[in-house]
């Protein structure tokens, strides 16, 4: 395996005409290859596609692409920032953990953000596969939570299991401060929905394991939130949201 990559001392911000590049790490010179190559002709190909053209693995980077239309309404106006407030929110998070982000870059055409890459599995693999990462739940997203760390796009392809713990990935639709103050409740519940819908998919059998973990997650979230009050009413909803889910899921699926 490849050196890792060093950290700066301090996190640099360049500009070179229409391109800003802020860095923390020092690239390993395949994902520096790939960069170029996005700054020179705006196309991600190199290394291994999670995402075609998207998110790619060169190496030990993950790069992910973002385009003016990736932005929703205002945010459009500023495009290429995605990748810098990505990068943020990863630092921002802790102690909930996100890849480490090395480099975010802005250009015309969008922006760039590169990321150390982490072996691992998603929700879905990651709960068949392993009994740890299932026990690791709870307390997962009680530190989430309880940390005002609410994913606005909590579905398990957004989740990485290491073999030791769960990482955070996506982090564009994140919701904290104000936003999430008024939607904690609702978001919280939709971050479980989605959870036992996703879960369901691979492991139809598992309802009475998932009821155990949201148990376990009530007992860690402080007792005072509305949705510990009364876990059967909570877990009903949670259940009904991820039936929704499930039929909107179908109702695609059938349409495709
Ligand atoms: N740093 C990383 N390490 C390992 N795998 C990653 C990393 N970043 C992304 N992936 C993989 O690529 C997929 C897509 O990345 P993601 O950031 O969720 O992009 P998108 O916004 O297109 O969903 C993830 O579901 C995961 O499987
Ligand atoms: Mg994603």
């Amino acid at each position: 395996m490849d050196e890792p990559p060093r950290r700066l001392a301090a996190p640099e911000s360049i500009r070179r005409g229409a391109v800003r590049i802020t860095r923390w790490f020092e690239l390993p010179p395949e994902a520096q290859a790939a960069v170029d190559e996005w700054l020179r002709d705006g196309r991600l190909v190199r290394g291994e596609a999670f995402k075609a053209g998207r998110v790619h693995r060169c190496g030990e980077a993950v790069l992910k692409r973002f385009d003016r239309g990736d932005e929703h309404r205002l945010r459009a106006l500023f495009p290429g920032d995605a990748a810098l407030r990505e990068a943020r929110r990863a630092h921002a998070i802790r102690p909930v953990r996100a890849p480490e982000p090395w480099a975010a870059l802005r250009s015309p055409q969008g922006g760039l953000l590169v990321s150390e890459y982490v072996a691992g599995a998603t929700l879905r693999t990651a709960w068949v596969e392993s009994e740890a990462s299932r026990a690791a739940l709870p307390e997962f997203l009680a530190r989430m939570h309880s940390n005002g760390v609410l994913h606005g796009d909590p579905h398990g392809e957004n989740m990485l299991w290491t073999g030791d713990e769960w990482l955070l990935l996506d982090l564009g639709g994140l919701r904290r401060g104000l936003h999430c103050l008024v939607l904690r409740g609702q978001l919280v519940r939709r971050h479980w929905a989605r959870l036992v819908h996703d879960v369901l998919y691979v492991d139809p059998n598992a309802e009475s394991q998932l009821r155990a973990l949201f148990g376990n997650y009530l007992e860690r979230v402080a007792p005072r939130r509305d949705i510990a009050r009364d876990a059967e009413a909570a877990w009903s909803t949670v259940r009904r949201g991820a039936a929704e889910y499930t039929a909107r899921w179908v109702a695609q699926a059938a349409r495709r």
